[in-house]
């Protein structure tokens, strides 16, 4: 299944991607987690992407839908995969399209995760990551590790994003409104979106999200 998630910063794209792409078992291919990486490497697409998202803007096009498309065409997601964060504006929809139907695919569902906005900066102000693996996400209040600072899974040390500070938080959104948002709708154009509500515990989204889910 080729599965694309879309919601604001904070909503918890993230989190649930891990989940579900573990229960789907298909990858799950964040093109911030791919540029955070990049940026730890010191890799030039790293050095180029960093001051965008420091702005928190988004990185420019010819950048990303390159490395969107290295990602997907990696053996793992021959059979699927989960996108989290890509697309992002309609141009890169229109790309992963395109890319698509050249390999004779489609995408066959879109989940928008819904979270009122001033859940989203509580969200991102608690939020802590683990250094050895971007998929444990913990938040200091409402999903806190057992020790302060350290990851339950792996013991890693937790920190917080760069551009999680509440000035920055507050420009992606604006993007989120501005650029992404129309992305929704061009997917429900394909009668590909439900809209899920991200409020409540994670997994009782994570259910909603399997719900929503053609063959589930
Ligand atoms: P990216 O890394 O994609 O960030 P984002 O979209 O802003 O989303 P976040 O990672 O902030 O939030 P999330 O929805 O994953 O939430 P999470 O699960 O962590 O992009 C970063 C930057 O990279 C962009 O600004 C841009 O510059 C660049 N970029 C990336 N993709 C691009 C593209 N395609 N084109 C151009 N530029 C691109 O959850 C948040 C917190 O809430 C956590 O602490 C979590 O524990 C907690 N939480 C989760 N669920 C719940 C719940 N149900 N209840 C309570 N707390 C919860
Ligand atoms: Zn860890």
């Amino acid at each position: 299944m080729r599965i694309v998630l879309v919601g604001p910063p904070g909503a918890g794209k993230g989190t649930q991607a891990a989940y579900l792409a573990n229960n789907l078992s298909i990858p799950h291919i964040s093109t911030g987690d791919l540029f955070r990486a990049n940026i730890s490497q010191g890799t030039e697409l790293g050095l180029r992407a960093k001051s965008y998202m420091d702005a928190g803007q988004l990185v420019p096009d010819e950048v990303t839908i390159g490395m969107a498309k290295d990602r997907m065409e990696q053996p793992d997601a021959a059979g699927g995969f989960l996108l989290d964060g890509f697309p992002r504006n309609v141009a890169q929809a229109e790309a992963l399209d395109a890319m698509l139907q050249d390999a004779g695919m489609k995408i066959d569902a879109v989940l928008d995760l819904e979270v009122p906005e001033d859940e989203v900066v509580k969200r991102i102000a608690g939020r802590r990551i683990c250094r050895n693996d971007s998929a444990h996400v913990f938040h200091v209040v409402y999903n806190a590790p057992e020790a302060e600072g350290v990851c339950d899974a792996c013991g890693g040390e937790l920190y917080q994003r760069d551009d999680d500070s509440e000035e920055t938080v507050r420009k992606r959104l604006e993007v989120y409104h501005t650029q992404t948002e129309p992305i929704i709708d061009y997917y429900k154009a394909q009668g590909l979106v439900t809209t899920i509500s991200a409020m409540g515990k994670v997994a009782e989204v994570t259910q909603r999200s399997m719900d929503a889910l053609p063959s589930a």
